[in-house]
């Protein structure tokens, strides 16, 4: 009887769903979180498609903006198909920190599924208006559109106070209603990639936003944040967590290895056969710490 009821758990968890937009205002009112990955080429989307089928979930691949620029969004549209064919789950494709509306309009054109608009180096009032461009142009088109407010530290991004991060709830709301944005990546002190020391999370502050404004919420900065506070931010109203770092420097890392390992004979699939393992490692062992309910 167990047995039933966890797999009809799982069909339930994976359905698939009409639009993105549905299964995030699903997974807002059900406490749950789609995870999603920084990716970079066929390799490393590879690793991410398979991880997620092994374990039955659902995901999503993000292209930062150089690797939308380098491969044409035409293209990473094209592979992500590709992938999906093969596929039992969703995938789902979204252009990840565009700082310019240039860069959301193209990716919407290819067919991307999900833009963010990153306005949160600029004044909000210019944030709100770049934000509110990107919806209006993905509005016909179905498209999830993110915006950014409060700041994730790391990669250049330097704050002095606590001030200078965290979302401020009135602006939250301010952006929200204005723009009618799907999904909010909002600072409430996580950073980008490796962090000297854990990353200490303002829990407060989410709860403050989760109960402004009803829009799924979105946690940047997913590599390095301990599992017992990747879960309670799911409970508490982040439906989307971002993770890349882990990615990207388990890949380079073996590849480095093996690289110098075959010398002159490195031969790409040879290479990348054995690379491809260790990076559906790092990608279960997240998709695990999120899909924990
Ligand atoms: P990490 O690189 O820390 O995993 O963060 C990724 C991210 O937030 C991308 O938007």
């Amino acid at each position: 009887m167990g047995t039933v009821i966890k797999t009809l758990e799982k069909m339930i968890y994976n359905q698939k769903y009409n639009t993105l937009k549905e299964l995030f205002i699903d997974y807002r009112a059900t406490q749950r979180c789609l995870p999603a990955f920084n990716v970079n080429d066929n390799y490393d989307l590879k690793a991410v498609v398979e991880a997620a089928d092994e374990m039955s979930t659902n995901v999503m691949v993000m292209t930062y903006p150089p690797v939308a620029e380098l491969n044409t969004t035409e293209v990473f549209r094209s592979l992500v198909d590709g992938f999906k064919k093969v596929s039992q789950n969703n995938i789902f494709l979204h252009l990840d920190h565009s700082t310019t509306v240039d860069l959301c309009k193209r990716a919407i054109d290819s067919g991307y599924d999900s833009v963010m608009i990153d306005g949160s180096q600029v004044s909000l009032e210019e944030n709100i208006k770049m934000t509110k461009q990107v919806v209006d142009y993905a509005a016909s088109a179905g498209v999830v559109v993110e915006a950014e407010i409060g700041k994730i530290m790391g990669r250049g991004v330097e704050v002095k106070s606590d001030n200078d991060f965290l979302a401020d709830v009135g602006e939250v709301k301010k952006l929200y209603e204005a723009t009618g944005v799907d999904i909010v990546a909002v600072g409430i002190g996580t950073a980008h990639g490796f962090t000297p020391t854990e990353p200490k999370i303002h829990f407060d502050r989410l709860e403050e936003i989760a109960l402004a404004i009803p829009a799924p919420l979105v946690l940047h900065g997913g590599t390095g944040i301990p599992d017992a506070d990747i879960q309670k931010s799911i409970l508490m109203g982040m439906s989307k967590i971002n993770i890349g770092t882990i990615v990207h420097s388990t890949y380079m890392k073996y590849a480095l290895e093996e690289i110098q390992k075959a010398g002159d004979g490195a031969y790409p699939p040879y290479i990348m056969k054995e690379v491809l393992p260790k990076i559906k490692h790092v990608v279960k062992d997240r998709l695990r710490a999120v899909n924990f309910k």
